[in-house]
This record gives C-alpha cells, structure tokens and sequence, in this order.
C-alpha cells in the first residue's frame, strides 16, 4: 500500500487554497482540513457573545469553551460551532475584518495549534492555512506555497462573493489588509517555508493547479 501523505498549502488570501486543496483530497481520498475556517469560526463566537475583540483574555476564555468540528457532507466540508452548521456564518465581510485579531492571539494559535495537530495524526491529509508547512506539520511530505497576483485574486473573489455586494476595490483592499496582517504578525506570520516548493497560479487554471501538485507527490 502506498504512503498516506500529509500535504501542507500555505498562501495569502484567495491564492486557490481551499479549491485546490478540496480537489486534491478528492483525487487522492485524504480528508481535507481547513484551517482558516477554525479561525473564522472563533471569530464568530466572540462576536456572537458580545465580547470586545481586542478583549484577549475573554476571547481566549470562550475560544476555550467552543467546540469547532469539520465534517464532510455530500462531499462538501461543513464547519460546525457547539453543534451547528456555521459554514455561511463565517463567510462574511464582517469575519473577514475580525478574523485577523483573533489569529494574531498568541494563546489561540497555541489551542489550534492542538486541534489541527490531532487532525493530522493519522497522514492522508491535505490541510491548508497560513502556518501548516511553518509550525503545524513541519514534516509535512510536500509543503507547497500558493500565490497569485493581487488582480488576479481580488477578480476571483469579486465572482464568489454571494450578496455582500462588495466592489472590485473594496474586495482588493481587504486582501491587501488581510495579507498585511497576516504577514507581519508576531505569532506564526504567513510566509513560505524554506522548503516549500512556489506555486504561483495567476495564469492557470484550476484543474492545472491541482495537476502540478499530483506531478509532486509522484516525485516523493
Ligand atoms: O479563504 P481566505 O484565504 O480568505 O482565508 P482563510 O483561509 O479562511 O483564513 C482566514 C484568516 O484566518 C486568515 O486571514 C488568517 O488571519 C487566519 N489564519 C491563520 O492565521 N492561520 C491559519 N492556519 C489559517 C488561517
Ligand atoms: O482558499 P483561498 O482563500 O486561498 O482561495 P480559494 O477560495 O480556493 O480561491 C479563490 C477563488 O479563485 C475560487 O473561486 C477559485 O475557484 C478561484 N481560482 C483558483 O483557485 N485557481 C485558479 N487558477 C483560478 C481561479
């Protein structure tokens, strides 16, 4: 029987993670694990309850408190918060503002951290984020960083968006924020592993993406 691998995509926001990593976990029949969605899912629960984001006790306190499970569903992965399907809840303008002072909470990361390692344990996994190839699985079998130019991201959201109506600019803007922050974060900041191997995608289509990453894993 052939290994079960552990693969790791990192990237900045909108690079094709999610896509890609949905579709390669299909063709190879891993579990898919999207980390940024547990982060989206802490947001949401300290929003919810009131509290100040910027509180980090408090936050940490009922990010302590919350259970966040990923279940695949009709083929789809669902997040689910204390027992209920949060998936549309955590796609908001809102989340995406607020997300990134929970994921610069030291103590956070620390209880991810846990959560994503134990998902992992077993290998057959493609799991994508921001600090999966730097500090989740830093023996990940392939480790790959996802970019894509600005333009090309800020379009691609602009046509997912559902009804948050947001303009071409708006949507670019928040990327750039988003990124920025992401970056320059004290704990775990986003940046490509020393040996993670450069995926930029602005001129390829999805099915070749996920093609490149196949021809990879046949080399390990
Ligand atoms: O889908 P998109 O790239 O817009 O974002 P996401 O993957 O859902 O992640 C949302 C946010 O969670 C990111 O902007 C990061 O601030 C944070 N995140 C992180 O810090 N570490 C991870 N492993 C995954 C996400
Ligand atoms: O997970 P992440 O935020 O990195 O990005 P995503 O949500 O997987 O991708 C953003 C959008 O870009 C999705 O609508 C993808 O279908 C699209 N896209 C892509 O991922 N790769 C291409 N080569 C072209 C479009």
């Amino acid at each position: 029987m052939t290994k079960k691998l552990t693969i790791a995509l990192d990237g900045p926001a909108a690079s094709g993670k999610s896509t890609t990593a949905k579709l390669l976990a299909k063709k190879l029949d891993y579990i898919y694990i999207d980390t940024g969605a547990m982060y989206r899912a802490v947001a949401l629960v300290v929003l919810e309850s009131g509290m100040d984001l910027t509180d980090s006790a408090q936050s940490v306190k009922i990010a302590e408190q919350s259970e966040i499970t990923l279940k695949l569903i009709e083929g789809n992965q669902h997040t689910f918060l204390n027992g209920e399907d949060v998936s549309d809840k955590i796609r908001t303008p809102q989340i995406d503002v607020a997300v990134s002072q929970i994921a610069s909470n030291a103590h956070i990361r620390k209880i991810m951290v846990k959560l994503q390692q134990a998902m992992a344990s077993e290998g057959g996994v493609v799991m994508d984020g921001r600090d999966i190839g730097t500090v989740i699985l830093p023996d990940a079998d392939l480790k790959v960083f996802m970019q894509a130019s600005i333009e090309a991201r800020a379009k691609r959201r602009l046509k997912d968006q559902a009804n948050h109506n947001l303009t071409l600019e708006e949507i670019r803007k928040d990327i750039e924020r988003r990124d920025h922050a992401d970056m320059s974060r004290k704990e775990s900041p986003l940046k490509q592993a020393a040996d993670a191997l450069l995926l930029d995608n602005s001129n390829m289509t999805i099915d070749q993406q996920v093609e490149k990453i196949i021809g990879w894993t046949k080399q390990l």
